[in-house]
């Protein structure tokens, strides 16, 4: 047993110091100057469990207050770490006790899908598209539980790393025929079509991937192609002066966005960070986690359609633009839709 605990401090160690030269020499880009000081910083705390209580004690409050600025290393171009960081992420999503990070999440993306099912009314199968899909954890979590209902899951990220991750984990399933899995190089209109069509004629769910950045997304699809846009743990990712852009991209495209995220509680994060660091000691992963939780809106910040969901995270809703505004319909279905939510302007 010591000998085990010895080889993972040792290999942990190793990883941080390779971290720690590719941060140094990142640092010569002034572009990435404090956002490399920040992480260089992080990584020489998480050396030991005492520096890292000192560091989330007394530096995570001071990088708080300059959130707006933080990148984490998954946000650097350091390829490497990222597919490290991300590939983490993914086996911990998939882990049996820490699945709960994503249920609350999925069990209120399915509801609201079976509400726009119900609503469009029709044999169709639901365009749906997540952004920031990672490795698609999301995805595979809405197919579990609504083994019935016909979507068309389009997954866009834009790192190359996450494309191989979802391609490992949704190929499976089509060689075994229960998905349709296909890679795309564009979202366009003629490719929804096509996809929806495929959903319709297999009467399988269809999942494609792309890689590529959301703020194209407009360039090449026209609005009401898509039911459902979903993303979760991305907005933090996205700078402030470009959430505007993003909100307006989304409002134009779906009659429906479900952005789901975490919310910031100090106290949950510090003990969640240190259990992380010893069932699953990934300092890629922790790096993540941590100064995403240090982006996060705290409950007091949430603005529109919103709702809380365990464990600290929330769900909020928002509605297209001049894509079923005329339709009475449509407006009542949005009273159905926010029921459970709370509104605050
Ligand atoms: C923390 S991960 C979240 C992954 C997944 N949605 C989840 O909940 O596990 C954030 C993801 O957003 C992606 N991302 C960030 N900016 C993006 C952009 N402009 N366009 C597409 N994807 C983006 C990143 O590549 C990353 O996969």
């Amino acid at each position: 047993m010591e000998a085990v605990v010895q080889l993972i401090a040792t290999k942990r160690a190793r990883e941080i110091q390779e971290i720690i030269s590719d941060l140094e020499l990142l640092k010569l880009d002034p572009r990435y100057r404090e956002a490399a000081e920040i992480n260089i910083r992080f990584f020489k705390a998480a050396r030991s469990i005492f520096s890292f209580i000192h560091w989330l004690i007394f530096v995570a409050p001071e990088l708080r207050r300059k959130r707006e600025s933080l990148l984490e290393l998954g946000d650097l171009p350091l390829e490497k770490w990222q597919r490290r960081g991300y590939d983490a992420l993914a086996k911990i999503e998939r882990h049996k006790f820490a699945r709960i990070v994503t249920t609350g999440f999925a069990r209120e993306l399915c509801q609201i899908i079976l509400k726009v099912k119900e609503i469009e009314n029709n044999n169709e199968a639901l365009v749906m598209l997540d952004f920031g899909f990672g490795g698609g954890e999301l995805g595979r979590r809405v197919f579990e539980e609504l083994p019935h209902v016909p979507l068309v899951y389009i997954g866009v990220d834009i790192t190359p790393a996450n494309i191989e991750l979802a391609k490992k984990a949704f190929k499976p399933l089509h060689e075994t025929g229960e998905i349709v899995f296909k890679e795309i190089p564009k979202v366009d209109d003629e490719t929804i079509d096509t996809l929806r069509q495929l959903a319709n004629d297999t009467s399988k769910k269809v999942v494609a991937v792309c890689l590529g950045d959301i703020f194209d997304l407009d360039k090449y699809v026209s609005p009401g192609k898509i039911d459902i846009i979903c993303h979760s743990r991305v907005l933090h990712h996205i700078s402030p002066v470009d959430r505007p852009r993003l909100v307006d991209i989304c409002q134009r495209l779906s009659p429906i966005t479900v952005e789901m995220d975490d919310r910031y509680c100090f106290w949950f994060k510090f003990w969640a960070t240190l259990g992380t660091w010893v069932i699953y000691p990934s300092v890629t992963l922790m790096n993540g986690a941590v100064l995403s939780w240090l982006r996060d809106p705290a409950k007091e910040e949430l603005r529109g359609y919103f709702k809380l969901v365990p464990p600290f995270c929330y769900v909020r809703l928002i509605f297209g633009q001049n894509i079923y505004s005329q339709d009475e319909k449509w407006e009542a279905a949005m009273k159905t839709l926010v029921r459970d939510f709370s509104f605050k302007g």
